[in-house]
């Protein structure tokens, strides 16, 4: 036992000396790397190697330190992020304001006491409402978006009375039980099973095919609570639906006595070019999810925002029942999301990646033209998909884009897609430096796939939401 807990202290103190250090040496940074190796393969699973080596092909990236757009490996060199943990950068890498109001608060008080008020989620849930269209009012918070998610469907569950909730197919609501229940993708939904059963998958953007559905189960003596929705179907492919889907959506839902949720995990906080992308459509569900970019890439913060009606007397006798976890909306994570929202407001941060995403947008166009193997380009503000033909294709020009510094991702369910999701700061002279990155990456893959039919692909293996 003795040299058990001997092993475990040498350990983390060797992890702690690494983090406490300013600055590495050679034999550090070799070892970060060498060592992330071993212990993923030993204690996290040799899959999870493969799937970080998919880009990066059969070298594996290790992520040491970011600042603004970009992150660094242990050895310094440099990569642009385009994926940025999937949005949560909108106020870029290490934003300075937002880890000057952690500190802060790290050095006063971490995390709450649970029988105490803790200040920081009033002002936070004051915020959250005052920012919100139409009149959401009450918040929650928690620390995934699939918990977010969870809490959206139980309150939607719990005030109707009513069991059957809509979603999309291909939809991406997270990866655990309930949120996973929304999550319209075979793969991740079988071995799960039974999650909840009582879900309608229809057309996303086919605003006939959820009122088909909500007739059909009413038509059979069924009752629907909600129906579920994402603004822009990113794991989808950045799939964005037309023009009044939402609203009409919303029409329908009213008519039924349907709740509408919003899922804006990753569309919110600016993304597409308006602090909330249902804005955009002039429409206010009855409950808002948010998260990614709510912590400022900082800390993790989700929630939800919703109308006061759906507070109900069973809620108002035990308000617990809705969920309040144990580190959800902790003092250091409301401190990170104050700060992100006074940030991304003082600099109009919304108004400056839409016009950057035209900015963008108009280059890729450019592109498209000269490069036939980029069959579309689609998005909102710096929420943008490349199609490709093929996922084998499409890999490698993500393969290829990391050779040159540049980190992109897949869509979730549909690897043929690769999502161009910068940092909200990012500078017009770095979208100029991913464009020619971009043109020489396609290039290169284009050459190398007209070489030869019969040339192994490379493995399309890495799938992000
Ligand atoms: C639209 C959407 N919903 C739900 C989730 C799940 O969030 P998490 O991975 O934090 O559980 C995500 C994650 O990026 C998302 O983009």
């Amino acid at each position: 036992m003795v040299d058990k807990n001997e092993a475990i202290l040498q350990e983390a103190s060797r992890a702690l000396e690494l983090i406490l250090k300013e600055s590495l040496n050679a034999a550090d940074k070799e070892q970060i790397v060498k060592k992330s190796i071993e212990h993923f393969t030993e204690h996290v699973s040799p899959d999870w190697l493969r799937y970080y080596k998919s880009i990066s092909k059969n070298s594996v990236l290790v992520e040491w330190a970011d600042s603004m757009e970009a992150f660094k490996d242990p050895h310094g060199n440099e990569f642009i992020d385009c994926l940025g943990g999937f949005g949560i950068n909108i106020a870029g890498h290490q934003n300075i304001e937002i880890v000057k109001a952690v500190e802060a608060q790290l050095n006063r008080q971490a995390l709450h006491n649970h029988e105490l008020l803790d200040p920081l989620r009033g002002y936070l849930a004051k915020l959250v409402s005052m920012s919100a269209p139409g009149n959401l009012k009450y918040v929650h918070f928690c620390s995934e978006g699939t918990e977010a998610i969870e809490l959206a469907l139980s309150l939607a569950l719990m005030t109707s009375d009513n069991c059957f909730i809509i979603s999309t197919v291909n939809a991406f609501h997270g990866k655990k039980f309930g949120g996973l229940s929304g999550t319209g993708k075979a793969t991740c939904r079988k071995l799960n099973l039974p999650i909840i059963q009582d879900v309608q998958y229809v057309e996303f953007g086919n605003a006939k095919a959820a009122e088909t559905a909500i007739k059909s189960l009413i038509a059979v003596g069924e009752t629907v609570a909600a129906m579920i929705v994402e603004p822009i179907q990113i794991a989808a492919g950045v799939l964005i639906p037309p023009e009044d889907y939402l609203q009409q959506i919303r029409e329908i839902c009213d008519h039924y006595g349907v709740l509408l949720i919003i899922d804006e995990i990753q569309t919110g906080m600016g993304r597409t070019g308006m602090f909330w992308a249902c804005e955009d459509y002039g429409v206010v569900p009855d409950i808002l999810v948010f998260g990614n970019a709510f912590g400022g890439g900082v800390m993790p913060i989700t929630g939800i925002i919703f109308k006061k009606h759906l507070w109900v007397e069973e809620l108002a006798d035990n308000p617990w029942i809705l969920g309040q976890s144990t580190s959800g909306g902790n003092p250091l994570a409301c401190a990170a999301a104050i700060a992100t929202i006074k940030f991304i407001i003082e600099n109009d941060i919304s108004d400056q990646i839409a016009k950057k995403g035209d900015y963008i947008m108009e280059k890729l166009k450019d592109l498209q033209m000269r490069h036939p193997i980029l069959l579309d380009v689609r998005g909102k503000g710096l929420l943008i998909g490349l199609e490709f033909p093929t996922p084998e294709i499409g890999t490698a020009v993500s393969q290829a884009l990391f050779q040159r510094g540049v980190v992109t991702g897949g869509a979730f369910n549909n690897a043929k897609i690769i999502k161009i999701e910068p940092a909200g700061v990012i500078s017009l002279e770095t979208i100029d430096k991913i464009i020619a990155k971009l043109d020489g990456a396609m290039s290169m893959v284009a050459q190398e796939f007209a070489l030869s039919s019969s040339q192994s692909a490379p493995d399309a293996v890495f799938l992000t939401n």
